[in-house]
């Protein structure tokens, strides 16, 4: 790891509103039928990023990502009040990644330049389906074509963008995965998410799941998918730099490597999670995720935190092995063995490495292989036993 990926702070800020809820998503995000007071909000993120930085001390920020729910639905002075609170209470780096979330409709691409001009250098757009009947099906408000204008609009106001796909959706085939993929690949300038369609507990999906009444992949489908988007984004100069995400060579999302790296990060706003390092601990935070008790919780306590675990040792490790393995350049063991106080299992790495599963560089690095991703979880689990 060099250094300037030592120093990476990241910011992140929740917007937990939506204009409705899909039904595969458990993120938290809510509609509202009253107005937002967008003003009583920004005052708020403004205050909690003011006793963050009590707290952290001097930091200078490299990356800024504004999530949600649906960011997009904030007016852009909102963006720039809250842009401008990290400015003044940390220092933030000059080429800083700053990116928004962004549902793709006609009405939110309207507001990207005014997003440009309040400090956004990067939209993420969920475009989820290049197909009116599978968008339907995902109960998204927005038709194929819609998207695809948002993302020429993106691409005419920003460097950088990035739009997510949802795969192994009812009743996709591999040939039909492969040519929607291809058609989005021509429209992706550096950056794709690409999400396997999870079935989350407590969503319509998960009862429509339950029911039998919503069919998805089986197994050795899945499987198929997986190796399709592999290939497709492979051959087209986008592979794979974690799990889902894939990019052009030296377009990686900055702000997402924070995470995956084990580096430290601010979570500002109703359900934001942080990892912040005080005092020599590290401290896992998470805020209210209610919108509106988050806000009288920041209004009374200057901040809305109500969790702030310190991670031991084994803790720190775990996350560290869990998070750095979804990525393709894999982690460092030695890095490992400094969190944990011990070393991986040398029987456990070879055998794992036997099946295919990981492999383990000339420097030393130990990654999952394209034949490990699919089954990820056990890996870790074996690795860290
Ligand atoms: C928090 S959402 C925010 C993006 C924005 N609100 C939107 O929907 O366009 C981030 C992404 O997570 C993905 N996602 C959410 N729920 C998912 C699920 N159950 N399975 C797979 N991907 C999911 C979608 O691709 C979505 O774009
Ligand atoms: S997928 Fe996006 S738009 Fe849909 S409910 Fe979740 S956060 Fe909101």
């Amino acid at each position: 790891m060099t250094a300037a990926e030592q120093t990476a702070f990241g910011v992140y800020v929740h917007w937990p509103f939506c204009l409705s809820k899909c039904p595969y998503c458990d993120f938290n995000s809510h509609v509202r039928h009253a107005a937002i007071d967008e003003n009583r909000f920004a005052l708020a993120f403004a205050r909690e990023i003011a006793t963050t930085a009590e707290r952290t001390g001097k930091r200078e920020v490299t990356s800024i990502f504004l999530g949600g729910g649906t960011p997009s639905l904030m007016r852009p002075e909102t963006v720039g009040h809250v842009l401008d609170a990290i400015g003044r209470h940390w220092r933030v780096a000059p080429d800083v990644e700053v990116t928004l979330e962004a549902n793709p409709t006609s009405v939110e691409a309207t507001r990207f330049a005014g997003y440009r001009a309040a400090g956004v250098n990067r939209v993420s757009l969920g475009v989820q389906a290049l197909d009116d009947a599978s968008l339907k099906e995902l109960g998204r408000l927005h038709s194929a074509r819609e998207a695809l204008d948002a993302v020429a609009i993106a691409r005419k106001s920003f460097d950088r963008y990035s739009f997510d796909l949802i795969y192994a959706r009812p009743g996709q085939t591999p040939q039909a995965w492969s040519d929607e993929l291809a058609r989005a690949i021509k429209e992706a300038a550096e950056h794709l998410s690409l999400y396997q369609l999870t079935i989350e507990e407590g969503t319509p999906f998960f009862g429509l799941h339950a029911a039998g009444k919503l069919k998805t992949p089986d197994e050795a489908l899945a499987r198929a998918l997986y190796d399709v988007t592999q290939d497709v984004c492979a051959r087209h100069g986008l592979p794979a730099y974690e799990i889902s995400n894939h990019a052009r060579q030296g377009a990686e999302c900055r702000h997402n490597l924070v995470y995956w790296r084990g580096e430290e990060y601010a979570g500002i706003g109703p359900g934001a999670h942080g990892r912040l390092d005080i005092g020599g601990e590290r401290h896992a935070t998470a805020t209210e995720k209610r919108p509106e008790a988050w806000l009288m919780r920041v209004e009374a306590n200057g901040h809305g935190v109500v969790t702030d675990d310190v991670l031991n040792r084994e803790e720190r490790a775990d996350e560290f092995l869990l998070m750095g393995l979804r990525l393709a350049e894999g982690i460092d063991p030695k890095r490992y063995a400094a969190l944990s106080g011990r070393t991986l299992d040398a029987r456990r790495i070879d055998v794992l490495r036997e099946e295919g599963a990981i492999a383990v560089d000339a420097d030393g690095r130990l990654r999952v292989t394209q034949a490990g991703f699919p089954v990820l979880d056990a890996v870790v689990a074996d690795l860290a036993a």
